[in-house]
């Protein structure tokens, strides 16, 4: 069964609703809601008095009607009776203020009382819910996320280090502490990078943002255990944020859990722009993928405008349905959207649900239901069934951490750098993975590894054997930089890959605002236009690598800025310059044929293609992402699963905001 739900709250609706709404739900082919994890206090009203009853009649209520239920664990909420015991619980922020109550996410990751409270709870939910028919898995809190600087995480940063390196002496060699005369000669001494600081030692503040990663990781790690324990025949989850989080390392995260999941929204208050970006959705869509290198849920799949203060641009008619099947399109096995009715009471009354407040089915509740019939039906062929990108992305959150500390350019930024990249492959419909560095790389063609500031032994020579073996490898600007201590190198950049690349940076131009370079290639391949480049130029010097582009301005004219060097039976291809979409086209068509990848299909712009594979069935998802109906040329005969097998040659023609499903023509037709 293809699960398709929602998130629910019967806990802020009276119970005479209950079954009104599970009707509506059944009606729309909604199979799956996901149920308590803000129901802390409802759960356990006051300490030790745990009250299950009211869940249990809803979850009654929903089975009956088929729908089955995931239970968040409530930590991400905490109860006022609980958050009043000591203000020590709440998390202190980068400047030094404690958080308040009232709002959520408040609480110290590493806070000893509160781990035991919430190792309660957990297990008085676990053991009650363990051999519930209806209740098929969990979702540990509800989005980690927030560094705490409080005086707790400064102890346990503090044993994290003496894990970590054993001796100062190391530590300190590591750091550099000689700098500014910081040497340490206690752990107690060690600070936190607290803004009130000022801008810290670059090696402190990594780990720093490493040790907050693993706060949130061990405080899952020991929900997941208990789950693990109670009830064996359960997944456990947790929904993370996407790639455009930044503070913990996703990749770890992932580590202890059965499938990752996503909440996502292209259209909310934070992204208030007329036009949604794609691509940059679709790269959310990668990178959950990636994390566990497995297909993933929806935890959250945007069901109208969302808000807080402010009310986002309206979803478009079809924008729903065409999110959640780019969702699948993307590896996604199972979507609930959020959330069932539009909250009249707290923060996001103006988040709006699939019903609004007056409990009228909105013209939302009608898209959804189109969805819910159309799973039905072809939903069961698609689970399960995976992507075959022959091209990765690696995307290091220790980079990311360093960039953060140290981002070298006031407008330089990691994860847009990578999203720029990965946008030419998208525009050019080839697919790709986001993985971590370090992953076995021998399933790919193409390797992609924007600004890999932090630079492991390990990570280099894995690329280096995929490299020898016939690998085409990209690396840019500001790679191999950084040890793993977030020292600089003391060799050539960039640096342990620098043989591999056959070139290395003479010389590195940080360019101000209205300063500009470009680009002139030197093959004919790569086209005549001149690109733009900025914000960071490297003047490279190939050691044995061939220059494939040059400057044409300033007093590095004519230098080399982009090389190809050959390495076993494979290339690496070196960029040292920040340039914009004609740098990325450009490189990212040539480098696809350097590797022997096809684009998946040829569409007009605004128009995406990915493919899922069950087996030997392919199934190509077509999505017009315009306002605009679009005609895409077809290069053989289709069956469209959408519109109960219509069989298609020649052209297919896409209302806006709508999709096709199409698989080979010699599908049976139902
Ligand atoms: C998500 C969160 C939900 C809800 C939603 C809308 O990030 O997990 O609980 O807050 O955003 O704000």
């Amino acid at each position: 069964m293809f699960y398709f739900g929602v998130d629910y709250y019967p806990e802020q609706w009276p119970e005479e609703r209950w079954a009104v709404d599970a009707d509506l739900m059944q009606a729309a082919g909604l199979n799956v809601v996901r149920l308590a994890e803000f129901g802390w206090s409802r759960m356990e009203p006051e300490e030790g008095r745990y009250e299950f009853d009211w869940l249990d009649r809803a979850i009654q209520i929903l089975s009956e009607r088929g729908i089955q239920v995931i239970l968040g664990t409530p930590t991400a909420s905490p109860p006022a009776w609980l958050m009043s015991q000591s203000p020590d619980l709440f998390r202190v922020q980068d400047d030094g203020l404690r958080a308040t109550y009232g709002n959520r996410r408040e609480y110290c990751p590493n806070h000893p009382h509160y781990h035991e409270v919430s190792r309660r709870i957990v297990l008085q939910m676990a053991e009650h819910y363990a051999r519930h028919a209806s209740v098929i898995g969990w979702q540990i809190d509800n989005e980690f996320g927030q560094r705490c600087y409080c005086p707790v995480c400064q102890e346990a940063f503090q044993t994290w280090l003496r894990r970590r390196y054993s001796s100062l002496d190391t530590l300190n060699q590591k750091w550099g502490t000689t700098f500014w005369s910081h040497a340490y000669s206690n752990w107690s001494q060690i600070p936190l990078p607290l803004k009130t600081g000022g801008s810290p030692n670059p090696g402190l503040a990594l780990d720093f943002a490493r040790f907050a990663s693993d706060s949130y990781v061990a405080f899952q790690k020991m929900q997941v255990d208990i789950l693990r324990q109670k009830c064996p025949g359960h997944f456990v989850t947790h929904n993370f944020m996407g790639f455009d989080f930044d503070q913990i390392d996703y990749f770890e995260l992932a580590k202890d859990l059965d499938f990752v999941s996503l909440n996502h929204y292209p259209r909310d208050q934070w992204k208030f722009r007329a036009a949604v970006n794609p691509s940059r959705v679709a790269l959310q869509h990668d990178t959950m993928r990636g994390l566990k290198q497995r297909n993933y849920w929806m935890m959250e799949q945007q069901a109208g405008s969302g808000g807080w203060e402010i009310l986002s641009v309206a979803p478009r008619p079809g924008e729903l349905r065409l999110w959640a099947y780019q969702s699948i399109a993307h590896g996604a096995d199972g979507i609930l959207f959020f959330r069932w009715r539009t909250a009249r009471y707290g923060t996001e009354q103006l988040w709006n649900g699939l019903l609004d407040y007056d409990a009228r089915p909105t013209r939302r509740y009608g898209e959804i239901h189109k969805m819910g019939a159309e799973l039905r039906k072809i939903g069961e062929r698609l689970i399960g069934s995976t992507l075959k990108p022959e091209a990765a992305i690696l995307l290091s959150y220790d980079s990311r951490f360093a960039f953060q500390i140290q981002p070298n350019h006031p407008r330089f930024s990691y994860p847009a750098h990578l999203h720029q990249v990965y946008d030419a492959f998208y525009r050019q419909h080839i697919p790709v993975d986001v993985i971590a560095p370090g992953t076995d790389l021998s399933a790919y063609k193409l390797v992609v590894a924007p600004a890999l500031h932090v630079l492991t032994d390990s990570t280099a020579r894995e690329m280096e054997s995929f490299v020898k073996n016939g690998g085409v490898l990209l690396l840019t600007q500001r790679s191999g930089v950084k040890d793993e201590a977030n020292a600089v190198v003391d060799r050539p950049l960039p640096g342990l890959v620098a043989g591999l690349a056959g070139a290395i940076v003479e010389e590195v131009d940080s360019l101000a605002d209205g300063m500009s370079n470009s680009l002139e290639f030197c093959l004919p391949q790569l086209g005549s236009v001149q690109p733009e480049v900025g914000i960071l130029c490297e003047v490279l010097r190939p050691t044995g690598a061939g220059v494939v582009a040059t400057y044409t301005r300033d007093y590095y004219a004519g230098r080399p800025a982009i090389t190809q060097n050959r390495f076993g039976k494979g290339q690496v291809v070196y960029v040292g310059a920040v340039g914009g979409e004609e740098l990325y086209g450009p490189l990212a068509a040539w480098l696809s044929q350097l590797a022997g990848i096809h684009p998946l299909f040829q569409a007009p712009a605004g128009v995406e293609v990915s493919e899922r594979w069950q087996q030997d069935r392919r199934y190509l998802f077509v999505l017009n992402h315009t306002d605009l109906a679009q005609k895409i040329p077809l290069d053989g005969q289709y069956t469209n699963l959408l519109d109960g097998g219509s069989r298609l040659q020649g052209t297919l023609t896409l209302p806006p905001n709508d999709l096709a499903i199409l698989t080979a023509a010699d599908e049976y037709p139902y």
